[in-house]
């Protein structure tokens, strides 16, 4: 018996199995904890939002559920005691989805915060909380946002999501490195396996991430916005061309399965819900009249980098209009969302830096080719977009880089006085590369050829950003160090960005 279970989960690994054999189990009798994983919510509408779990009691062994479908039911409630129930159903969670659930929830207040927990067999969830946004048209007061990304689970605790939970914030935004394929040079923790390439690899490695407490806490602390990057495929991967130049069949596979993972643990619309080695996870989301958060998609269409990746001299190819950080499509899909007007601030929650970074000292120039500084035709397309129709108030939230950044946008970094179109706020890792230093010596060395920069440092932590019709406030939060799971956390600088003016100023 034991053989055959174990053939049946290999086979249903591959995504080759035991889909037609799938019941939906009336009575459920669960061995250990289910809710190993935790509740996460996301991408919040007036009236509604996603509730997520996946039921796992062995979860670094493919969740341990067996071969059958298994309802579980869900509730939201008014208050944290769960006592005022405004809504309840019940969802399949399908082997087939590893036994992940995807709620949609509508019909709910606008602007007010939610409880929610699921119940499978005798076992119930811890309670999470959420909200929805404010009503289209309406003009709320403040919004406030934190913003995370890289979260390397080898390289460091999450001291830093512990704080981040209890910051109070309307909505986390998670720009990418939710995992890492890869090992860390420095650990404090391990992954269990080498690099993932199947479905049930990526599941291990998604299971392992979310099996962390603190991450669990800023999970259910409120609705989370997630964008990939990178690592939750293949290092510094661009749309089908993989790190080690894989043959393109070889590496759809691999996309496909990473893709398939990445929806399946993350709170994420139905509409994201991937089609093989494709998957749309670019979306607009609005808070109230103050903001409106274009999530980019800068991996899964991109131009492969070009010089050779990593931080060169541009070389020729490097400045072709033909190159491409979104993508046709997407691309037409931002210009359009940026053109309409009835948001006071526009947001680009998105991967990697987009001012200009030259890292060369003297008068040649040297960039990180997957950067946005890799592609600078995509960029000046949506600096012209920006400039021409005159938008104030793009702000772009970024991560990538592991250290923080805080600077402007300018029309053209060729001219250190050109007009600034935009600001961009740069988050430091939660634990990726341990626990950085003050700041790079490179980046320093190189301050003179970056004259929009105005703030950098490389600790861990993530940004608090509060934003009202008059400004942006962003508070740079870090802790002294991720070899912890309680480190505390401190403000190390904050910046304010007064409306109708592309500027980082100190508060
Ligand atoms: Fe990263």
């Amino acid at each position: 018996m034991p053989d055959r279970r174990h053939f049946l989960q290999q086979l249903s690994a591959l995504g080759l199995g035991a889909v037609a054999g799938a019941r939906v189990l009336p009575r459920v009798r669960i061995v250990g904890d289910p809710f190993t994983l935790g509740v996460a919510s996301g991408d919040p509408w007036p009236d509604g939002f996603v509730l997520w779990t996946r039921l796992a009691p062995d979860p670094l062994n493919g969740g341990g559920m067996g071969l059958d479908d298994v309802p579980v039911r869900w509730e939201v409630a008014t208050d944290d005691g769960m006592r005022q129930v405004v809504r309840k159903g019940t969802a399949v969670a399908t082997a087939d989805f590893a036994h992940a659930v995807h709620v949609t929830v509508r019909g709910l207040s606008p602007d007010r915060w939610y409880w929610y927990r699921f119940h499978v067999g005798d076992a119930t969830s811890p309670v999470g909380r959420t909200r929805t946004m404010p009503a289209p048209g309406a003009s709320p007061s403040r919004f406030r946002l934190v913003v995370a990304s890289c979260q390397h689970y080898e390289a460091g605790f999450y001291a830093a999501h512990a704080h981040l939970a209890r910051e109070d914030a309307d909505l986390c935004t998670f720009l990418g490195d939710y995992i890492y394929e890869s090992s860390s040079a420095r650990r404090v923790r391990a992954h269990e396996a080498g690099e993932p390439t199947t479905l049930a690899e990526y599941r291990n490695r998604y299971a392992c991430y979310k099996t962390d407490p603190q991450l669990q806490a800023a999970h259910a602390a409120m609705p989370w916005v997630v964008t990939w990057d990178d690592h939750e495929v293949d290092n510094n991967h661009a749309g089908l061309v993989s790190e080690r130049r894989d043959p393109v069949e070889v590496f759809q596979l691999r996309r496909a399965a990473a893709y398939r993972a990445y929806y399946e643990h993350m709170p994420l619309r139905r509409s994201s819900l991937p089609v093989g080695p494709d998957m749309l996870l670019y979306r607009s989301l609005e808070f109230g009249q103050l903001a409106r958060i274009h999530v980019l998609d800068g991996r899964q269409y991109r131009s492969d980098q070009s010089c050779g990746d990593r931080t060169k001299p541009p070389c020729e190819e490097w400045d072709r209009e033909d190159r491409t950080m979104l993508g046709a499509t997407q691309e037409r899909w931002l210009t359009r969302g940026l053109a309409r007007p009835g948001a006071t601030w526009q947001v680009l929650a998105q991967q990697v830096m987009m001012m200009p970074l030259d890292l060369d000292p003297g008068p040649g120039e040297m960039f990180n080719m997957d950067s946005w500084s890799g592609y600078p035709a995509a960029r000046r397309r949506l600096m012209r977009v920006i400039g021409e129709r005159q938008l104030p108030n793009v702000v772009v939230l970024t991560g990538d880089v592991h250290a923080n950044y805080a600077g402007e946008v300018p029309r053209d970094w060729r001219q250190p006085d050109a007009d600034r179109l935009a600001v961009e706020y740069v988050g430091t890792s939660i634990s990726s590369e341990g626990d950085g230093m003050d700041t790079y010596p490179q980046v320093e060395r190189a301050r003179a050829s970056n004259p929009w920069l105005k703030f950098h440092q490389a600790r861990r932590g993530y940004i608090r950003c509060e934003i009202t019709a008059d400004a942006w406030r962003s508070d740079y939060r870090i802790v002294p160090s991720v070899q912890t799971a309680h480190a505390p956390i401190a403000t190390v600088a904050s910046f304010v960005t007064p409306a109708g003016r592309s500027v980082v100023e100190p508060a």
